[in-house]
């Protein structure tokens, strides 16, 4: 069945959304996005995703597309007409179409697209095998662009070696996944994940696990890891908008935990998706 899709205000089938070739998040990856995940046909965590968007926007010398409010009607008026129950909704805005010119002109009308994914967020988790690869992306991967390109050939590298993600590496530490967060929760059950820099996206779904996890009195502590203590760890996880809370079994071809999901991994994905449907919108 076609979706339908939001391209410059207008609500369209998926085959004839269309935009111009001259546009510069398709030649310059001049862009800005977000994904935001949708459970029981409501919007998650929708303030962390609207907040970025904005600083994102902001560091590229963008505004918003329309109000936050605006944003939000059309957000659900995606998941309306597409009956979404459980999946994501995925955002770009660009700075528009223009002759191609290294040099970013002002003032163009900026294309902005909304399409929705079908996806169960909430089903039986087995865990996630990862390998490490160097981390070749840019310098400001706080910033949530939409050039992806070193990300997406890392992830398929890891495909090709049979595993199901990579886990970044940049000076001998764990930089994130291909798309998420990740976390390694010691012995002595600390939970260790890389602390906010430009080095990584600040994910939503993040903060939220961090504020949960000092709710449930576990201790925390953001700086970086190496793929070495990864493997000594008791468990780890990797956290983002489409998988929430997820299992890493395996890292390196060294298992964790026996090779199954951890309990503490287990009850963060709990906790998270029970808290996740409560602040929904
Ligand atoms: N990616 N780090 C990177 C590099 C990411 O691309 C993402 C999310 C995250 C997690 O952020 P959040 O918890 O806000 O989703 C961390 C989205 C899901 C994507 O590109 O599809």
């Amino acid at each position: 069945m076609s979706r339908t899709v939001y391209v410059n205000g207008a609500y369209v089938p998926e085959e004839e959304a269309k935009v111009s070739v001259f546009d510069r998040g398709f030649l310059f990856a001049d862009g800005i996005y977000e994904v935001t995940a949708v459970l029981d046909g409501k919007i998650c965590e929708w303030e962390g995703h609207v907040a970025r968007l904005e600083r994102s926007l902001g560091e590229i010398g963008m505004k918003m597309p329309m109000s936050v409010s605006g944003l939000l009607e059309v957000h659900r008026e995606m998941v309306k007409r597409n009956n979404l129950e459980e999946g994501a909704i995925y955002l770009q805005v660009t700075r528009g179409a223009t002759d191609r010119d290294f040099l970013m002109p002002e003032g163009l009308e900026q294309t902005v697209i909304l399409f929705t994914q079908a996806k169960k967020l909430t089903g039986e988790k087995t865990g996630l095998r990862v390998v490490s690869v160097p981390d070749i992306r840019w310098g400001r991967r706080d910033i949530k662009t939409v050039q992806l390109l070193a990300a997406s050939l890392m992830k398929t590298e890891a495909k090709k070696q049979g595993k199901d993600d990579c886990w970044m590496v940049e000076e001998g530490f764990v930089t994130e996944g291909s798309s998420n967060n990740t976390y390694i929760i010691t012995k002595e059950g600390k939970i260790i994940t890389r602390n906010l820099t430009n080095s990584i996206l600040p994910g939503i779904t993040r903060k939220s696990v961090l504020r949960l996890v000092k709710e449930l009195d576990m201790e925390i502590e953001e700086r970086p890891f190496t793929i070495e203590e990864a493997q000594n760890a008791a468990e780890a996880f990797m956290t983002a908008a489409t998988s929430f809370v997820t299992p890493v079994i395996e890292v390196d071809g060294v298992g964790l935990g026996g090779g199954t999901p951890g309990p503490v991994t287990k009850r963060l994905i709990e906790v998270y998706i029970e808290e996740s449907r409560k602040a929904s919108c």
